[in-house]
């Protein structure tokens, strides 16, 4: 069962990554696809270089073209110990993100303090990371299949009180299975099928992925790459929302 209510909105259920080089792209990015899209999403690139002000100038230049109802999804991954995450969360609360991930490995206490710190924010927890495979989790000590591990982690996180989970396209039918249905699934490596794959190994269409349960899609590249992203923006949203 997928959550369905949020899939009722005029924008397709698409958070742009603006993994931009500078801050004029990265304006000019918002600009584009603001009028097609849900969500936009700052990264660890873009927040490093800009600062948290990067969150408030994605929704200044989206109120720009009538979007001051964009959602912001904050992609830093907090991990560290609670009492840390709960005073960086505390930090990012003027900005209010819409979504703010954090490391489930951190554990629930962790979790929980970036919850408190954010009622309004859905924390969201990224589980194991797709870059990591069974083989290497092994020589870290972490046991059991990396689906296991994934269903684990990401009930411990929903314990602790996140209410969104980052999910590659294998996971998602899973987790859809077995978490609540309120539960945000939100995944990256996501391609429409005539997109290259670029640096993304396990991919899935947009269609393949809300069929499977996924609730927002995380998709860069084959937007912002594109020479017209908000024509490649508009283009999505129409397929998907028809
Ligand atoms: O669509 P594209 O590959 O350009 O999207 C890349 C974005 O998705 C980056 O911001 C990256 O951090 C994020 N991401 C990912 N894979 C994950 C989690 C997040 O590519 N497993």
């Amino acid at each position: 069962m997928t959550s369905g209510a949020r899939r009722d909105s005029a924008f397709a259920p698409i958070a742009v990554a603006l993994d931009a080089p500078d801050e004029a792209t990265f304006d000019e990015w918002v600009r584009a696809v603001s009028p097609s899209v849900r969500c936009l999403k700052v990264g660890l690139e873009v927040f490093c270089r800009q600062g948290p002000q990067a969150l408030e100038r994605a929704r200044h230049q989206a109120a720009s073209v009538g979007r001051d109802d964009i959602e912001i999804f904050c992609d830093v991954k907090l991990h560290d110990i609670p009492a840390t995450v709960g005073k960086a969360a505390t930090a990012l609360a003027p900005l209010a993100p819409t979504y703010l991930t954090v490391h489930a490995a951190g554990g629930p206490e962790m979790v929980a303090a970036a919850v408190e710190a954010l009622p309004t924010t859905r924390v969201t927890a990224v589980t194991v990371l797709t870059s990591l495979d069974a083989e290497q989790l092994g020589a870290l000590g972490i046991t059991g299949s990396p689906q296991e591990i994934v269903l684990r982690w990401a009930r411990s996180a929903i314990e602790a009180g996140a209410l969104a989970l980052v999910c590659s396209p294998q996971e998602v039918s899973i987790l859809r299975a077995h978490v609540p249905a309120d539960i945000t699934l939100i995944t990256p490596g996501v391609r429409p099928a005539d997109s290259a794959a670029d640096d993304q190994r396990r991919t899935a269409t947009p269609e393949r992925a809300l069929a499977d349960g996924a609730d927002l899609l995380v998709i860069g590249r084959p937007i912002t790459g594109q020479d017209d992203p908000a024509a490649a923006a508009r283009a999505l949203a129409t397929t998907l929302l028809s």
